[in-house]
């Protein structure tokens, strides 16, 4: 099975990693589009263009089932790529409604892109399971610029999610969601200021057995290519890149 990968830049490389665990078999083409980054920013239209340019360099390669790894690239196309394409599209969304089945009382803090954030994806999805009005939504566009720059030092990253951070009584909370696959990197940081109560919590781990059903169900037989990646670089092939950040998650 010949699984593509996409995201505005590095930030799928966190689900990427759960797909190597879980279906360690099959045959992975990832396309960083990174010299377009950071997509949570800029205008929709624009990078929708983005989007089907890199769907279709995907396409050229063989590809045979595509994964969104961009919450932002979700949002704003998935479903006219589905309209376009038959083959299995899975894409990703802030996992709120696991959130706020979790805990039924404390609120929810969503952290994503500007632009996953107005799109109206996840305005119906929180009108939808936020009937206690119990959410709410924090851009953190800033962790993109640092995960795109390899930027992960400590004395950066955490006095910019304090000062984000600050405005919120945290103890009311009872999880913090990473709707966007550039903050896993910072997992740990989130973790190390945050009250010890609060979750901390990302979609990667259910994106990826969606995409394991969706296999099964199709029933593809798992090719045993060892989990080999071809990864692309704003169109460049390089592996080095790939394995420098799998060394920071
Ligand atoms: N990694 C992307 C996401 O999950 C978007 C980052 C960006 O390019 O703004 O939303």
């Amino acid at each position: 099975m010949k699984i593509g990968f996409f995201d505005s830049g590095i930030g799928g490389i966190t689900v990427l990693n759960e797909s190597l665990k879980i279906l360690p078999n099959e045959e992975y083409i990832y396309y960083a589009d990174s010299i377009n980054a950071p997509y949570g920013t800029k205008p929709k239209e624009l990078v929708k263009e983005y989007i089907f340019d890199v769907v279709n360099f995907l396409i050229s390669k063989g590809i045979d089932v595509l994964v969104i790894a961009c919450n932002t690239a979700t949002s704003i196309a998935v479903k006219e790529l589905r309209e376009k394409y038959d083959f299995p599209i899975i894409g990703m969304e802030p996992a709120v409604k696991y959130a706020i089945e979790k805990n039924k009382e404390k609120r929810v803090l969503v952290t994503a892109t500007e632009l996953t954030l107005k799109e109206e994806k996840y305005q119906n999805l929180v009108r939808k399971v936020d009937a206690n009005s119990r959410v709410d939504s924090l851009a953190l566009s800033r962790l993109v610029e640092y995960a795109e720059n390899y930027i992960f030092e400590r004395k950066i990253v955490v006095p910019y999610l304090k000062e984000k951070l600050k405005p919120y009584d945290l103890s009311t909370y009872s999880s913090i969601v990473l709707g966007c696959t550039h903050f896993p990197f910072y997992k740990k940081y989130f973790n190390e200021i945050l009250p010890s109560h609060i979750e901390v919590m990302d979609g990667n781990i259910g994106t990826v057995k969606h995409l394991k059903n969706i296999l099964e169900k199709a029933d593809y037989s798992s090719s045993s290519n060892n989990g080999k990646v071809t990864f692309y670089y704003s169109g460049k092939e390089d592996n080095s890149i790939l394995r420098k950040y799998l060394e920071m998650i």
